[in-house]
């Protein structure tokens, strides 16, 4: 019974073929699966991921034309990061990114990765992070997380050489996202904000069992902390990493912001004692839902941001076969009857899977 690292995180976006057209056609992700939002039929719910859209891959988005403008804050996400393999790679992605008009910070040199962060079209705050060198850079592997870090002094915001990283891209033009920049290893962390670095301690590593891998200070905002847990080793994939700003504003949902994220249990059994072990800490627990592609669970870290369990299995080919994943609109059986009425009411989504 533990969990496994990442399963998804879930986006709110205005206009979803804007969305595809940016993950697919942009970063190379692969549209894997056009259904709807289970408790609201009425909208868009994508998914992009890696080839079969594998947990820890999947990045997913409601897509609400109405919603309010959301905003970062105390109990949300503020950013998530995507690995590529080495530093080559991200290079690439800023130049290729740059080309493409878009406004890129970075490389900076995160000690345990470097990265490149921007914006998607709604404003969500992407990050490529290199998968490597990892957390051994700075303490013994067998006692990663057991001592606060402070950031190299050369990384820290106002110490940092600005021109040169500004200036510092790949050489030639990358029109095609070449094998070495693939971003086939799905997400690297999720960064959320809490009020309480202790309070979140006791949920992820107390109580959820996740690896403490580093505490250090947010290189961005030295005097506040930002510590780091994971699965096993604290991989790529496994990553969950929360700012501390004990007098924050308060997250607002809406576009561009994060409605919650996932965690991976292997398997219903598993997810029932999670659900057992949440309901006796008297945490607020949903029941176990059907979302097809794998059964969850629903909690809130300490500041409330949703926090879900999700199984592995059984995944996204359930209901269509791998070669053509998101091509098509797929519905839940118990919502097929009503297919008419929810095409009806959906602008048909124009894929532009493109895998270079
Ligand atoms: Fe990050
Ligand atoms: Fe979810």
């Amino acid at each position: 019974m533990s969990i496994l690292g990442l399963h998804h995180i879930t986006l709110v976006c205005a206009n979803a073929q804007r969305t595809v057209n940016f993950y697919t056609g942009v970063l190379g992700l692969r549209l894997v699966k056009q259904t709807v939002n289970f408790d609201d039929p009425g909208s868009y719910h994508l998914y992009f991921g890696d080839e079969t859209g594998a947990p820890g891959t999947a990045v997913t988005f409601f897509e609400w034309p109405q919603a309010p403008r959301g905003q970062w804050g105390v109990g949300g996400t503020h950013h998530f990061a995507l690995g590529v393999a080495d530093y080559d790679g991200l290079l690439k992605w800023k130049r290729r990114l740059t080309d493409l008009g878009l406004s890129v910070e970075g490389p900076l040199d995160r000690h345990y990765f470097k990265s490149i962060y921007f914006n998607d079209p709604d404003g969500v705050i992407l990050e490529i992070a290199t998968l490597g060198p990892g957390w051994a850079v700075d303490e013994e592997p067998d006692r990663i997380g057991t001592e606060f870090r402070a950031p190299p002094a050369e990384m820290i915001v106002s110490n940092r050489d600005e021109a040169r990283i500004a200036a510092t891209t790949w050489l030639e033009p990358v029109p095609t996202i070449t094998p070495d920049m693939a971003l086939k290893h799905g997400m690297h962390h999720i960064t959320a904000i809490g009020s309480d670095i202790n309070r979140t301690e006791a949920f992820f590593g107390g109580l959820l069992g996740m690896r403490r891998v580093k505490m250090t200070s947010n290189f961005d905002d030295p005097k506040s902390a930002h510590w780091y847990w994971g699965a096993g080793e604290g991989r790529p994939g496994t990553l969950i990493t929360y700012f501390e700003r004990p007098r924050g504003r308060p997250a607002q949902m809406g576009t561009g912001q994060t409605h919650h994220f996932a965690l991976a249990v292997a398997d219903e059994a598993t997810q029932l004692e999670w659900r057992d072990k949440l309901v006796r800490a008297y945490l607020r627990v949903s029941p176990v839902m059907d979302r097809v592609y794998f059964k969850s669970i629903y909690t809130n870290d300490p500041d409330g941001h949703i926090v879900e369990l999700a199984t592995l299995g059984p995944g996204f080919a359930l209901d269509e076969p791998v070669a053509t994943l998101g091509q098509a609109l797929q519905l839940p059986p118990w919502l097929e009857k009503q297919r008419a009425d929810i095409e009806r009411g959906l602008v048909p989504i124009k894929s532009v899977n493109s895998h270079q």
